[in-house]
């Protein structure tokens, strides 16, 4: 069959379909298709596999039904229209598990290079005006010992949680149900207003939808703590973005730590100047061996949808009941 590859990926990908005998159309450009682009490129394909930055609409699909499936090269998958193509019975994986560990590290590279000021530090040597050390120069915020916030507590979540467990921090969660690894791991189960309140340091683990979207805007940024650090590796539009700018420039909080954005790749203005935002290029699961691992995985399940199979992670699996 026909399988549109919507960006340059690890060869384990295009190998592996190519072996199976599938027909391959692999984006020319080294850059996310522009939606004529998508929309032409998939012209005969009967599967895509697609990156986050490819959005997949009801309308799209109404020019494209010869789609069986789909497979997006990411755990998120708000960039698809789920309902749309499960009426139309499109096949829909994504790559969880795999880069739970890399996400959960980028939560923690932004959660210490927030608290320890880590972005103005290197930037201060990097002028080559840097006179040495000083009592008073670049102080952040302790990290042992203080409270943590989870906001959402699936896999990436708890796994930032466990990683929290070698700095002897208290943990808040609060998501839609208890999850019995975070009760495991001594967290509290929490409305969100308390987490806001309470926590010093708050990152999110929500997918983006209808009920998450602006989830933290003005009203919940006046709940925080003069001193909280906002971490963000879940999705870019779960916080106001203008709201958090002018957050951070009123000192409301302390700093934030940004790996996502609400119109990536542009970033509200104010943003870039802000020096308590550390800013990272949406990295999360960039690891070469998690790459990797979901290239196999986002193959593995379009074979298994190509062949009329349930794939291994299946985002609307009541196509195989
Ligand atoms: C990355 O943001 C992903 O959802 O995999
Ligand atoms: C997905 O949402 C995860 O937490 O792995």
């Amino acid at each position: 069959m026909h399988i549109l590859i919507t960006r340059h990926l690890p060869e384990a990908a295009p190998s592996a379909l190519r072996a199976a005998g599938h027909t391959l159309t692999l984006n020319p450009h080294d850059r996310p298709l522009t939606p004529a682009e998508l929309l032409d490129l998939s012209a005969t394909a009967d599967a895509l596999l697609l990156m986050l930055t490819d959005k997949i609409d009801a309308q799209f699909l109404e020019k494209r039904p010869n789609l069986k499936a789909i497979a997006n090269y990411a755990v998120g998958y708000n960039n698809i229209d789920i309902p749309a193509c499960t009426a139309r019975k499109i096949g829909v994986s994504n790559t969880p598990g795999v880069l739970t560990n890399a996400t959960a590290e980028i939560a923690w590279t932004l959660l210490m290079a927030a608290a320890r000021r880590a972005g103005e530090g290197e930037r201060l040597v990097r002028t080559k005006t840097w006179a040495g050390w000083e009592p008073l120069q670049l102080l952040g915020m302790d990290v042992v010992g203080r409270t943590l916030g989870l906001i959402g507590a699936g896999r990436i979540g708890a796994r930032v949680a466990k990683m929290a467990a070698g700095f002897d921090m208290k943990l808040l969660y609060h998501n839609r149900k208890p999850n019995p690894d975070m009760e495991a791991l001594g967290a509290q189960f929490v409305p969100l207003n308390t987490l806001l309140a309470l926590s010093d340091f708050i990152s999110l683990h929500v997918p983006l939808s209808d009920a998450t979207r602006h989830l933290l805007g003005p009203a919940q940024f006046k709940l925080m703590k003069p001193t909280a650090i906002l971490i963000n590796t879940a999705r870019g539009p779960v916080i106001d973005e203008a709201a958090l700018v002018a957050a951070l420039q009123s000192k409301t909080i302390f700093a934030a730590g940004l790996d996502v954005y609400e119109h990536e790749p542009a970033l509200h203005p104010g943003l870039y100047e802000l020096d308590n935002a550390i800013l990272l290029p949406h990295l999360g699961s960039a690891t070469i061996e998690t790459r990797n691992k979901m290239a196999h995985m986002a193959a593995d399940n379009l074979l298994a949808m190509l062949a009329g199979k349930r794939p291994p992670n299946p985002v609307n699996p009541e196509l195989w009941p």
